[in-house]
């Protein structure tokens, strides 16, 4: 048999690198705590019509990216592909949306079998952010707010801007794609395969396209903004002198559609030129009506979810996570002998209570002092702490800095956490 590798798109996440995903996890987490939001935790796999109904037939993930089977009872299932239909389903089966708001987050990851490329996998992280039952655009700002605050405490504000647009409701789309679609008739044999298939199902998805023919002819396209209904409009531009007063910068993209099927009046993405291809690491809008198509009652919905695989590549072409991420040991505590080893668990432990932020490791694995010794030093360590005979009698600890030439001291147990209570306490 040859030798076994991960899935094709499915990345393993290694120590090095955990440790930048925690980083970036639990600064977004913190921020969404900050603006009251509460997490829900779904599973990831989902009744396949959830996705058909929700997402939407003619979205690129239903039509070609589901990961679907059969489980054993017959049942079609799918690994989740995004968060929102979930969420959605949630609520309504939990009975959170009659008469009630919600702000809710979640985490975790989705899975689309996409052409993976860098900032582009089949099993990728997102974190999301779901409302519901406002119908207003303060709360479309309220969203914009929170993300211009995550890429400031992620150290990307710099590296991205925002896209807006507004989609409008059902109604103007509709009689804005029986226009679209007059237009670009005569050029069917002129667009590429995809935008052809998309000119009879989701005409509006060939704003999307990447290629050059089918972008200059859907430039000459009747502009939506025709048919946009007042009420949207008044949504929208509502929504804009909010962000413009908090000095939020957008840029109005009138080709911004979208890919999934949801959507209605603002839509919104956050891109940045530092990845590549892959440029987009948040996305989201407004869903007004997807919770009456999934069988509720009309409630209106918003929220937006971004690819923390992106974000993290962000925030190392930014350099914004700290220098000593890689540290996952502040102090090795070294037994200089066998005889010593009971001891040293039992100051680990005391030292892990009275210095809540000090992370230590004591030695395991006995050898020669040296080899313990290199062993601290291998652990990327500050400090080491040694205990030998010596230290057994006296009471005390040896504490040796590893990254600087300051002097060995020989300290008290109650010394040494007096210490470190400066930067561990
Ligand atoms: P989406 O635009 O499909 O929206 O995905 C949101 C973000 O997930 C993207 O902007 C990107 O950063 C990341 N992402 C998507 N696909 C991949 C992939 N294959 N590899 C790595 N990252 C990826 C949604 O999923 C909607 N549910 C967002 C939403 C929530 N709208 C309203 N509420």
């Amino acid at each position: 048999m040859s030798k076994l590798q991960s899935v094709r798109g499915m990345q393993d996440v290694l120590p090095g690198d955990s440790a930048r995903w925690r980083w970036v996890e639990d600064r977004v987490a913190d921020v969404l705590d900050r603006f009251g939001y509460r997490q829900i935790r779904m599973p990831l796999l989902e009744d396949t019509r959830l996705f058909a109904r929700g997402v939407g037939e003619t979205s690129d993930i239903v039509e070609k990216e589901m990961y679907t089977f059969d489980d054993r009872g017959g049942d079609s299932v799918t690994l989740r592909p995004e968060g929102t239909a979930g969420c959605v389903r949630v609520c309504e089966q939990h009975g959170l949306l009659y008469n009630q708001t919600q702000r809710l987050w979640y985490r975790g990851p989705m899975f689309r079998y996409e052409r993976p490329q860098k900032g582009r996998y089949r099993q990728f992280e997102q974190i999301g952010v779901e409302c519901f039952g406002l119908a207003g655009p303060d709360i479309d700002f309220e969203l914009l707010q929170l993300t211009a605050e995550l890429w400031r405490v992620l150290g990307v504000d710099q590296a991205v801007r925002l896209e807006l647009n507004t989609l409008g409701t059902s109604e103007a789309r509709s009689a804005w794609r029986g226009a679209l679609v007059d237009y670009l008739r005569p050029f069917e044999a002129e667009l590429d395969e995809d935008s052809r298939r998309r000119l009879e199902r989701n005409p509006m998805r060939i704003f999307d396209s990447k290629v050059e023919r089918t972008r200059e002819i859907i430039a000459g396209a009747p502009a939506f903004d025709h048919w946009l209904d007042a009420d949207s409009r008044a949504h929208f531009e509502h929504l804009q002198e909010r962000l413009a007063g908090a000095g939020i910068a957008a840029v109005i993209n009138p080709m911004l559609v979208r890919g999934l099927d949801y959507y209605s009046r603002t839509v919104f993405e956050w891109t940045t030129e530092a990845l590549g291809a892959q440029g987009t690491v948040c996305g989201g809008g407004r869903y007004d009506g997807l919770v009456e198509l999934l069988g509720g009652r009309p409630t209106p919905g918003i929220g937006f979810a971004m690819g923390i695989d992106r974000l993290l590549l962000l925030a190392q072409a930014c350099a914004s996570l700290p220098e000593d991420i890689d540290r996952a040991v502040d102090a090795y505590l070294v037994p200089m002998d066998d005889a010593a080893s009971g001891a040293a668990f039992e100051l680990a432990g005391h030292l892990r209570s009275a210095l809540p932020r000090l992370r230590v490791q004591v030695h395991c694995g006995g050898g020669k002092v040296k080899a313990r010794m290199k062993r601290a030093d291998g652990s990327g360590a500050e400090m080491a702490l040694l205990l030998g005979e010596d230290e057994l009698a006296s009471g005390t600890v040896t504490l040796k800095h590893l990254r600087t030439d300051d002097a060995q001291q020989t300290l008290t147990r109650a010394a040494l956490i007096d210490q470190l209570r400066g930067p561990y306490g």
